[in-house]
Parts: structure tokens; sequence; C-alpha cells
């Protein structure tokens, strides 16, 4: 037998890393699954609620670096996962990564100095935007690991042109689908708009945590003034990241938002509640790498508050239009929602509940 460990630290990694672990589970292989949770995220509704819903349970290692600058952060991600690889009897068959954020980086340095294979799922994605830690995450991770498993066919695209080897790459598609697919009927068992007393397809559900919408103050006022005006024309539901409350409380903007009854703000949801919620909702507006994705699944207008994606297919073939820097520019797209005449999803291969199957058949191969 040999051990495959798995590195997971913020939220977005949870959704990812569930179903790869369900597969390696019910495969006769002799490798066998070890999770390693940074503490990249910590409080109960930005990881320990998702480990519960998602079937994880409680980590076999916890890092506890908790939060920090960037520099900090990661640093501290690399000495303690240093610390345990070394520590550690046997030395493990190889490390699997997911996404983009601090831990994904600092997990794959380390494996890769110590001379363990990484395999990077969701590789490829750039929004050439290298002012976003994620781009830099990005690029650093899939210049050094071993296996990179693309999602989309953008990411294929991408790493041919930075010169990666044919052999380092494989397209497995989707595994945040993966999840998606899994947990559906459980969230929709939820009856989450008639718990928060909303009409399905009657709401708008917002999201907003990036450092160029919430850490500028004077963006994140125009983004607070443009919430007050959608929900004239729409209820509104804003489950609150803790980045972003702690900044809307500093500007003052919090007590605002309240205020406004048309405006529902909530602590970040569980995977499921948020997924019943974002199931039935009538639009998205949101910054989040993740929640693109799981609209063009779902077939739910998404409209993005960044100029750039690196989820590219979400805006050819799914539910998703960026609206940049210009806020102005998401009242026609908002229109046309209302009305009934936004555009549809077509189909992406590998978006299709399989891709941790096929994940998992490479790293079989490649390391058992
Ligand atoms: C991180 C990821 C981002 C991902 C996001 C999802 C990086 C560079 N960023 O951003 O890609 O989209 O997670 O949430 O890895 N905090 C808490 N409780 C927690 C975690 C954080 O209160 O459990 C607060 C802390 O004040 C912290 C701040 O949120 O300083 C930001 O957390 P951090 O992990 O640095 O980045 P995120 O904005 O969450």
């Amino acid at each position: 037998m040999g051990s495959l460990i798995f590195v997971a630290g913020a939220r977005p990694n949870f959704m990812k890393i569930a179903p790869l672990l369900r597969a390696l589970a019910t495969r006769p292989s002799a490798l066998t699954a070890e999770v390693v949770h940074t503490g990249q995220h910590y409080d109960f509704e930005m990881s320990g609620v998702f480990l519960e819903q998602l079937g994880i349970g409680k980590p076999d290692v916890q890092l506890e670096v908790g939060s920090g600058s960037h520099g900090e952060q990661t640093a501290r991600i690399m000495i303690e996962l240093e610390r345990y690889l070394t520590r550690r009897s046997e030395r493990p068959r190889g490390i699997v990564v997911v996404g983009d954020v601090n831990s994904t980086m600092a997990a794959t340095l380390v494996a890769v100095k110590m001379g363990i294979p990484v395999a990077h799922v969701e590789a490829g994605l750039r929004s050439s935007d290298r002012t976003m830690p994620e781009e830099i995450n990005r690029l650093v991770t899939d210049s050094i690991a071993d296996l990179l498993l693309v999602s989309e066919p953008a990411g294929l695209d991408n790493l041919a042109r930075e010169g990666c080897a044919a052999n380092r790459i494989r397209y497995i598609g989707n595994v945040m689908i993966d999840s998606l697919v899994h947990q559906l009927a459980a969230a929709r068992e939820l009856a989450m708009p008639a718990q928060l007393g909303l009409q399905p397809a009657d709401y708008a559900l917002v999201t907003l945590h990036r450092p160029s919408n919430v850490d500028d103050p004077t963006r994140l006022a125009a983004l607070t003034q443009f919430l007050h005006r959608l929900a004239e024309r729409v209820p509104v539901v804003f489950p609150v990241h803790p980045r972003t409350n702690k900044q809307l409380e500093q500007l003052g903007l919090l007590a605002e938002l309240t205020a406004d009854p048309r405006v529902r703000l909530c602590p970040p949801l569980g995977y499921r509640e948020f997924l019943g919620l974002m199931d039935s909702a009538r639009l998205i507006i949101s910054d989040s790498g993740g929640i693109q994705e799981e609209t063009t699944y779902l077939g739910i207008p998404c409209l993005t508050l960044r100029s750039n994606t690196e989820r590219p297919v979400t805006v050819t073939h799914g539910t998703n239009t960026l609206i940049g820097e210009q806020l102005d520019r998401a009242w026609s797209v908002i229109d046309d929602v209302l009305a009934g005449r936004y555009k549809r999803t077509m189909s992406i291969d590998g978006w299709d509940g399989q891709a941790a199957n096929r994940a998992i058949d490479v790293l079989i191969e490649a390391w058992q």
C-alpha cells in the first residue's frame, strides 16, 4: 500500500477533494487517501460545515496555519507541511492539490522540493491578470507540478502555449461539478427559498470577496449602492464572506445594507444551503471563480463582477457574463435576465459528474 495526500485549506478546495476521495475509495487500488487541512480557512462556516456536508469528515492532519499576509500564510503552510512530511515514517506516493489558493501553491512548492510527485487538479486556468493572487498561485503550481489535470478546454491551450510537455497534461473535466451533481437532490430538499420567505426564481443571490472588489473603499461603496438599486428590482440575498464583512463594517456600510429591507444579509452558508439557493435564483451576481462554473451547469444567469475570467468556457458555453469595472454595464444584462431574454448553457466536455473517476484513473496509473 502507498498513500496519496490530498491537501485542502480554503473553502473552494473542499468540493474539489470530496469527489476525488470518493472515487479513490470505490476503486480497487493499492493507494490509500490521507487528507491534510492547512487551516487557511478555519471558521466553521468556511471549513467545518463543508467537511461535514461533503462527507470528508475530520482531516487526518491539521496544520492550523490561520490567516496572515500572503507571504506569512504561504510560508507557514510550507514550514508546517514540510515538518509533517519529514516526520512521516512512510513517503507518500504523491500529493494532490486543487484549485488556486495559497495552500495549493505552498503545498506544491514543498512537495516538489522534497521529490514527491504532485498532481494539480484544475490546472491550466489563466486570467492573465497578475494582480490576482490566484493567478500567481496557478502559474507557480502548474510550472512545477508533475501531472496537470485540466477542467476546461482553455486550460489545454494555456498549458500548450506555455510550453508544457504533453505527457504531463490530461483532460479530466470538472470535479467541482461532480460535487454539485452528487449533492443537488439533498440541496433541493432543503427548500432554501421557502426557508428565507422567498419565491423560487424571484431573488438575486450575491457573493463578493475578491480583494479587487472588497479591499478598495471606493469600489465597495459603489457596490453597496449597486445592491440597493438592484434590490429595488428584485429581492437580494447576500451571504457575506468574513473578509467582506470586516471591510463593510470598517467603512460603516454594514449598518446601511442591513437597514435595507429588500437586502437580506447572512453569514456564509453551508455547501448544500448555498447550492439550494443558487439552483432556485433568478440570477447570481458574484466575483467567485467556482460560482461561474456552478451556475453554468445549473443554467442560472451569472453576472461576474470582474474584468476577466480564468474560466472562459462559462462565457462562451455557459451563463456567465463579465461585467468588468463599469457597474452601469450590468443594468442592460439584468433587464435581459428579468425579461427572460438571457443566454442558455451548452454542454461542456467532462462536466458530467464523472471527472473524479477520470482523475483517479490517471493517478492510479501514474503512481500505484
Ligand atoms: C481565499 C483564496 C481565494 C478564494 C477564497 C474563498 C487565496 C490567495 N485566496 O481568499 O482564492 O476564492 O479563499 O473564500 O488563497 N477569515 C476568517 N475566517 C476564516 C478565513 C478567513 O475570518 O475561516 C478572514 C480573515 O480575516 C482573513 C480574511 O478572511 O484575513 C481573508 O482570508 P484569506 O484566506 O487570506 O483569503 P480569502 O479572501 O478567504
